[in-house]
């Protein structure tokens, strides 16, 4: 954990043209995150729909063929408390999408324990499981959490299960939270990692693609008071949007 390591870097934002393209440069980032660390690589997922085709993508060749799969361990960043197999839960998606698929060892999955009585009951589970990887329940202690931590914005500014007003957004001690009243559809509860947690990386990424999109960004880019531009990054923070998403043309930089 990273609490009171260097002031963040300044956020890097890379436009590509469309949304393949946004996939390919997130597989290829991944890719590089991985080849890195020498040992065990954690990668911590988002659920929706910026990284779909990047997790469509790592299921096939000639992705599927370059992740070392044996020593990547994949985490989430936040859940919905629905059943594993529900149409709304993260993980299942990205089970579907390629952990499903791809030769993960079942221990490398990570998953938030949905069924699990309570938000609270859940976000406890989870973060006494990412103690135990990470070797110390004292932030600080080693190094970042993880190599790689995806996010996405939502369009009133909330990323992971963090939403505009919440107390979560100051938390500072647990490393995840219970979100007993999401503050954005679907309603159902949540449970999210906080902030400090999610800026134990060596890189956050953010994925955003689609015309829809480009209304947050704009204010995003605006540098307003929002969830999405809280979140901040011990090591590099990228925003990867495509084309559409971006409010005005750039070209790739
Ligand atoms: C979730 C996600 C969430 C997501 C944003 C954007 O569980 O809801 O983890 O933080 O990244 O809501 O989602 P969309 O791209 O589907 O709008």
């Amino acid at each position: 954990m990273g609490r009171g390591m260097a002031a963040d870097k300044r956020r890097q934002i890379l436009i590509v043209p469309d949304e393949q393209a946004l996939a390919e440069t997130a597989a290829e980032r991944l890719l590089a995150r991985i080849a890195q660390t020498m040992g065990r690589a954690a990668v911590c997922l988002t659920g929706g729909s910026g990284p779909k085709r990047l997790y469509e993508l790592l299921a096939l060749e000639p992705y599927r063929g370059r992740v070392p799969w044996n020593r990547v361990h994949w985490f989430m960043g936040d859940d919905r408390l629905v059943p594993q197999d529900h149409v709304l839960h993260n993980m299942g998606m990205a089970r579907r999408s390629f952990l499903d698929r791809v030769p993960a060892p079942p221990g490398n999955v990570h998953s938030i324990p949905t069924e699990a009585s309570s938000p609270d009951a859940a976000a406890r589970l989870y973060e006494a499981e990412l103690k135990a990887f990470y070797g110390s329940d004292r932030p600080g202690a080693g190094g970042p959490l993880f190599d790689l931590v995806l996010m996405g914005v939502g369009n009133d500014g909330h990323t992971a299960s963090l939403f505009p007003h919440s107390t979560a957004l100051d938390e500072n001690e647990r490393w995840v939270v219970g979100v007993d009243k999401a503050g954005h559809e679907p309603f159902v509860p949540r449970v999210t990692l906080t902030f400090p947690t999610l800026a134990s990386t060596r890189e956050m990424l953010f994925l955003v693609s689609g015309h829809e999109k480009r209304d947050i960004m704009r204010r995003v880019l605006a540098a307003e008071d929002l969830p999405a531009n809280r979140a901040h990054s011990d090591g590099d923070l990228v925003w990867l949007i495509d084309r559409a998403a971006a409010p005005e043309q750039r070209d790739a930089s």
